[in-house]
């Protein structure tokens, strides 16, 4: 595994690290669940994501089980929190997120998160207030570092030019081949100020793996078909000529020795301001395939040829 500093901080993620949206104490059955996490910490991916609301607290309470006797230390533990957890357990407010870390705390079995994020910006909470309760989140000992999702530029820059507060260290964005909104304000704005991207949906839920193949059936057994994990699945990326697209990267992925999902990750990590990719994932071998990306390079030139590739699918996909 290869590991990168995420922003200003003294934490050192893998560059591929393991999510647990929608899969893990939801979609995903329990003994494959732990069969793909003991796998990610087998070869060194010591940087996992989970949130309040993946599973509204099942996941966290499956990472609990599943890391119960790992030491603490080994790993590098993300959670969130915004989105509802009851009709009146939601935002950024202060009391909330003093209620919802100590609930996070309990279902992760642990007594500090390493990186606790605002999952989306919350427009009804001023954002001193949630500035100043991140700060004494931290002066608590509960949590270490913070960092934040989706928020738009001029937000970030607000909590940046804040005084006497806590500093964000990462962002987590969507991002992809078939997914580059980030490249236009808030990875600049990041770099600048010590903030990573630890980017989401890497493989734009699978379709960048290359399995969902144009002109026929979807494949069982994946999250496109899946009634429990397909819910939010990108419906327009499976379109024939977008998987046709990403089929016609398989030359390249080949001539590198990658396979095209390896060559999809190796993509998003070729943007230093990125520290990881992370993954979802169903099953052990899905893990370390992914695994394989961390510390391969791409040429420019490479880089020219994926985006020709690609250039019709983001025109109409993105
Ligand atoms: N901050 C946010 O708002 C936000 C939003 C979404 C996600 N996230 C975070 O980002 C993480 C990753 O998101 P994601 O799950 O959408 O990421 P993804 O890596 O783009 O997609 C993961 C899915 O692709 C399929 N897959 C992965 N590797 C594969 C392989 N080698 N071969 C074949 N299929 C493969 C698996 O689904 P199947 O096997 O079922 O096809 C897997 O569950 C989440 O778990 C979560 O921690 C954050």
């Amino acid at each position: 595994m290869h590991y990168r500093k995420l922003g200003n901080s003294d934490l050192n993620v893998a560059e591929i690290s393991l999510g647990s949206w929608l899969t893990y104490g939801a979609g995903v059955d329990a003994q494959q669940a732990i069969a793909c996490v003991r796998t990610a910490l087998d070869i060194g991916i010591n940087f996992i994501d989970t949130a309040n609301i993946y599973g509204r607290g099942t996941a966290e309470s499956f990472l609990g089980e599943a890391l119960n006797g790992v030491a603490r230390s080994s790993y590098v533990l993300a959670t969130k929190l915004f989105f509802p957890m009851t009709e009146t357990d939601k935002g950024l407010s202060a009391s909330q997120i003093r209620k919802q870390l100590d609930d996070s705390l309990k279902r992760l079995r642990t007594d500090y998160i390493d990186l606790y994020q605002c999952h989306r910006y919350d427009p009804e909470t001023p954002l001193e207030e949630t500035m100043k309760a991140l700060t004494e989140a931290v002066n608590s000992g509960k949590v270490r570092y913070v960092g934040f999702s989706e928020w738009p530029a001029d937000k970030i820059q607000a909590a940046i030019n804040m005084p006497g507060v806590v500093r964000f260290v990462s962002s987590q964005p969507q991002y992809s081949m078939l997914w580059r909104q980030p490249e236009k304000d808030v990875i600049p704005l990041c770099a600048k100020n010590g903030i990573s991207q630890i980017v989401w949906s890497p493989l734009a839920q699978g379709i960048l793996t290359g399995k969902y193949l144009p002109g026929q059936t979807l494949p069982a057994d994946s999250r496109a078909t899946s009634a429990s994990m397909g819910y939010f699945f990108r419906k327009e990326l499976l379109q024939d000529h977008v998987l046709q697209s990403v089929q016609n990267l398989l030359p390249i992925a080949k001539e590198l020795n990658l396979s095209i999902t390896q060559l999809a990750l190796a993509w998003v990590l070729r943007e230093p301001n990125v520290a990881s990719a992370i993954i979802g994932a169903t099953k052990p071998e899905q893990v370390k395939e992914n695994a394989g990306a961390a510390g391969k390079k791409l040429s420019p030139d490479i880089i020219k040829r994926i985006d020709a590739i690609l250039a019709p699918a983001l025109a109409k996909a993105a």
